[in-house]
């Protein structure tokens, strides 16, 4: 795959219109308001770049939220055009429908949320099309969708000559390097379904797997032990059932639990074959993160995706704040992704080797899974079109 900073400026980006398909998606507050620009200012790079090459017109297309196909005004991307313009200093036009005719004097253009057409999601080849029709090369710099199989960064390059950007080309490198020996990876997260995949690849690359988060407990209840109200897959039992025996994969041994899953009731902390009935599991115990400690001091590298307990509640944040800042005390080098795992630890994040822009696409990618925009932009280079 070629990166936009390989191919030819002056046959493809110098006064041509370029599509840009960014991640814009933004967590958006109670207010209808950006509360993070990270996503914004992680585009930067790539969209400099293009205009330090003198396009005719940069057209930016992304999407927002998961409005289904719908018109919703939470999802509009008005807001996400202001605060590029506001980053930027450059008038950046909005074009309130993404299918509409643009301006052509207009120089730094974003269009509204493609998955205001249900057609972004469904692959849809007509829709693809027509936003192909808008340019004349295509930028994929989205690395945070390029597990899923959408119109925009799917079926368009079936339509145009592509390119990745220079985001994608950040991550794949992180992603690709050849980590040090030892290699810990630290799983967290509520659902084990959502982890599976991971684990399964890789299991027998790296040198443990040490587990955290509410999943732990469908592997507690797979070894018939006393849960309480913590959570539990029934369905994936068996899974963890077969697995639990993998003298790599690390369980905790303590875990602080509650009377209620919003930490209002009576809290303690116990070993994990202690959980009273009607208690939850919310966060790991002291003699885990002490554990966990031990198994992190030789590893060379640590991979890590998933909040080790209830973090949206700051003390059952607890156990991953420690293991971060062990790991940053130790200088080791660190690469999380996911969302909630960089909303965790927000406050290390910048401290670590890498934080991946990536959520199911880190776990994708991680898992060994088919990146399909990855693959449809391999096979459609612009060299194709030649
Ligand atoms: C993300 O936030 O991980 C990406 O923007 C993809 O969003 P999606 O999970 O709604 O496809």
């Amino acid at each position: 795959m070629k990166f936009i900073d390989e191919i030819d400026s002056e046959k493809y980006i110098k006064n041509k219109r370029v599509l840009l398909r960014v991640d814009f998606n933004v967590p958006i507050d109670y207010r209808g308001l950006i509360a993070d620009d990270s996503r914004i200012k992680e585009a930067l790079p790539t969209i400099n770049y293009i205009l330090g090459k003198k396009p005719g017109q940069l057209i930016i297309i992304s999407h927002l939220g998961r409005p289904g196909g719908e018109k919703i005004q939470k999802y509009g991307m008005e807001k996400v055009a202001k605060a590029l313009e506001k980053i930027m200093n450059k008038s950046v036009y909005f074009v309130d429908d993404c299918l509409k005719e643009i301006p052509e004097d207009k120089n730094i253009v974003l269009l509204e949320n493609l998955r205001f057409y249900k057609e972004e999601e469904n692959n849809n080849k007509d829709f693809a099309k027509k936003l192909a029709e808008k340019a004349d090369l295509y930028v994929n710099d989205g690395f945070a969708v390029c597990h899923r199989k959408h119109a925009s960064v799917h079926s368009v390059t079936k339509f145009i000559p592509g390119t990745a950007g220079l985001l994608v080309k950040k991550e794949l490198t992180v992603l690709n390097e050849k980590w040090e020996n030892p290699v810990v990876m630290i799983i967290g997260g509520s659902k084990l379904s959502t982890k599976l995949r991971l684990i399964r690849n890789i299991i027998n690359k790296y040198d443990n797997v040490l587990l955290g988060g509410a999943m732990i407990f469908t592997f507690y209840r797979a070894m018939n032990m006393e849960i309480g109200k913590s959570l539990c897959e029934n369905e994936y039992l068996m899974d963890a059932k077969l697995m639990k025996n993998n003298p790599k994969l690390i369980l905790p041994g303590d875990v602080v639990i509650c009377e209620d899953s919003e930490g209002k009731g009576n809290i303690k902390t116990v070993p994990v074959e202690n959980i009273p009935e009607g208690w939850i599991g919310l966060d790991l115990g002291e003699k885990t993160i002490k554990d966990y400690r031990k198994k992190l001091k030789n590893a060379q590298t640590v991979i890590w995706n998933g909040p080790l307990g209830k973090f949206e509640i700051e003390k059952f944040n607890n156990s991953s704040l420690k293991i971060a800042e062990f790991l940053v005390k130790n200088k080791k080098k660190v690469i999380i992704g996911g969302g909630d795992t960089l909303k965790a630890l927000e406050k290390y994040k910048n401290k670590f080797y890498y934080a991946s822009t990536g959520g199911g696409s880190f776990l994708s990618y991680l898992s060994g899974e088919e990146m399909p925009a990855l693959k449809a932009l391999d096979e459609n280079e612009v060299e194709f079109f030649l």
